[in-house]
Order: C-alpha cells, then structure tokens, then sequence
C-alpha cells in the first residue's frame, strides 16, 4: 500500500515544498484545503477518511500575516488557524486508525521581542500583542488535543528562506535597486531557516518516536538585520545599500498594506531541542543557505 501523508495549507510557499519532496520520496500527498482540488474543511467524512492510515498529519493552513492588521484580517488570521486547528483534532479523534503523528505550524513569534539573549523551548519567554496572542491560541487549541495514539509537535518556525515564496523576493529587490540597507537600527535579530532544513527537521522528528511537544526551528546561527542585509548586498555583488528609518518603513508598510512587527521585530530563536536531539543542519549559517538559494535562481 502507498505510503500516505496528508497535508493542510499545502497550496503555500512551505506546503508546496513539502508536497514536493514527499512525492518525490514516493508518498501519497492528500491536501485540506479551500480549493485546489483538496479536501474541503467542511467535509468532516472525507477528512477522517484521508487521515485513516495515513502516516502523518502536518497542518500549516493560515491567512498569511503579510497584511494590515484590521478588525477583519486580524479576525481571520487567528480563525483560519485555530478554527483549522479544531477540525484536525476533531477528525483525528474520529479515526480508528489516525496517524502516528500530527505536526502542526506555530511560530518563532510567540517568544518577545528579544534583543539582549537567545528564546529556547525551555528559556524563552512568550512575548505580548497580537500576534503573539494568536500563537498561543493556535497552540492551545492544538495541544488542548489528548489523542492517545498519536503524537502531537508544534512547530515554533523562524522566518523561512527558499525559493518562490516568503522573504527572498522582496529582500531580492531591495538590494538590486540599491535600498537593501539595515531596516530600523539594524539591531534586531533575524532567525531563520532554509526550507529544505524545515522539511528535514520534520523527517528526524517523524523518525524519532520519543519526541513531542514545541519546537523552534531556526537555523542555529541567527543573524542581527544589519548582517543579514550585508550579506545579502555580498553575495549579490551590490555595493550601494540605502538604509530605511523605522519612520520610513512605518510608511512604507502602509503603503503596502504589511506591518512593520515583520521587519523590526528583534527575533532571537535558537534550535535547542534539535541540537540537544543531535540534529544536523544542512544550511547551519546564512551564507549557506543564501548561497544556495540564489544559486538555484
Ligand atoms: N513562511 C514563513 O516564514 C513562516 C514563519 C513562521 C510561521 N509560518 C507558518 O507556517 C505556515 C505555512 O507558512 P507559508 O509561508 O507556507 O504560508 P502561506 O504561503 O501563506 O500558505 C498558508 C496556506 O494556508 C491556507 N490558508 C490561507 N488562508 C486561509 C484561511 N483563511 N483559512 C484556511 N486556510 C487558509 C492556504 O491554503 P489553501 O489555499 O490550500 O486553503 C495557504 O496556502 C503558516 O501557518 C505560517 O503562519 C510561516
């Protein structure tokens, strides 16, 4: 029988890469989604039917948070993900043969604001403000899931760096039209992840039966915004980088319907379970991973 794997908000920038590598490692990859030909979420019967003898459940499914933070769209980021959320635990209770793990997307922006020392799983401190009262929701609703067969890990992911999607294509053009400066004071931290790592972080956790639970993934070596815009600018051989004030950028993000939190925000996230796990990092630093992603381009 074909190996099955099902797989929620799998039309996005990490779902596709993951459908990618687990269909080209041979499994069957059944999408939750709003349309695209997935299972719809108001099909409780076909959901419950996907994720019988399936080996994995992996739920990324939420409005992207790249937007203006109104009434509605504030609204609708914390209900596409908790209410999604709900209906996977929900079915899973439903199976008589559920999946022996369900990987569900949280973020690194639970942890505050943070620019004096590194957030970990077990020393980190959860942050305030909206978005960080969305990840809590999200993994509440989730872990408030007691499924006896089945193992549950929450995702706290960094911003993701890969091809066709995120971060890559607007920092890209920043700095190929001469504005790729530090953003703000250039002070505040950036953890990241490659994608491929993201998707090897969840192999070793699928084939490491004992864990469970939060973890953060980011690449072991954040970065303050200054490097990371230099080393962008150097590996794109641009020399000119004009830098943007925080008041800039405050503009600037209404202008382009975004939050500035994206950009400013000081990320400090470092991988402390996956290294005490013993997991390696194919792109361990940026230069790594930016070296790769626009090698491919
Ligand atoms: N990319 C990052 O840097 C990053 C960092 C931290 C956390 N995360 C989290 O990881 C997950 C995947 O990230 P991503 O970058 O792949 O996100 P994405 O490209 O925005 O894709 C998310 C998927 O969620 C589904 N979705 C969107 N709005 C929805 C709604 N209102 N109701 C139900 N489903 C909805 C869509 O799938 P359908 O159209 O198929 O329904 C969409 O393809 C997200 O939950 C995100 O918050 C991402």
């Amino acid at each position: 029988m074909e190996r099955k794997i099902v797989i929620a908000g799998a039309s996005g920038f990490v779902g596709k890469y993951l459908t990618k590598r687990f269909l080209a490692s041979r499994y069957q990859v059944v999408s939750i989604a709003r349309s695209n030909g997935g299972i719809p979420w108001n099909d409780s019967r076909k959901i419950i039917e996907a994720l019988e003898n399936s080996e994995m459940l992996i739920n990324l499914a939420g409005k992207s948070v790249n937007c203006r933070y109104n009434k509605l769209n504030k609204a609708e980021i914390l209900s596409s993900r908790t209410e999604t959320t709900r209906i996977l635990g929900e079915a899973l209770s439903h199976c008589s043969n559920p999946p022996e793990i369900w990987i569900n997307a949280s973020t690194a922006t639970i942890y505050r604001n943070a620019e004096d020392r590194a957030m970990t799983e077990s020393h980190g401190e959860i942050g305030t403000g909206f978005s960080v009262e969305v990840a809590k929701l999200w993994e509440k609703t989730f872990f408030g899931f007691e499924l006896p067969d089945t193992r549950q890990v929450a995702l706290r992911i960094t911003i993701v760096l890969g091809l066709d999607g995120g971060v890559m294509t607007p920092f890209k053009n920043l700095v190929r039209f001469g504005l790729g400066g530090k953003q703000g004071n250039g002070k505040q931290m950036f953890s990241w992840i490659h994608i491929e790592d993201l998707y090897r972080i969840i192999l070793y956790i699928q084939s490491h039966k004992h864990l469970s639970g939060v973890f953060n993934c980011a690449a072991p070596t954040p970065v303050d915004n200054r490097t990371l815009m230099q080393t962008f600018r150097r590996l794109m051989h641009v020399t000119i980088g004009l830098p943007f004030s925080a008041w800039l950028l405050e503009l600037g993000a209404v202008v382009i319907r975004t939050e500035t939190e994206l950009l400013l925000k000081s990320r400090w996230v470092i991988p402390k379970r996956l290294s005490n796990e013993g997991f390696v990092f194919k792109f361990p630093t940026l230069e790594t991973a930016l070296t790769d992603i626009l090698s491919h381009e």
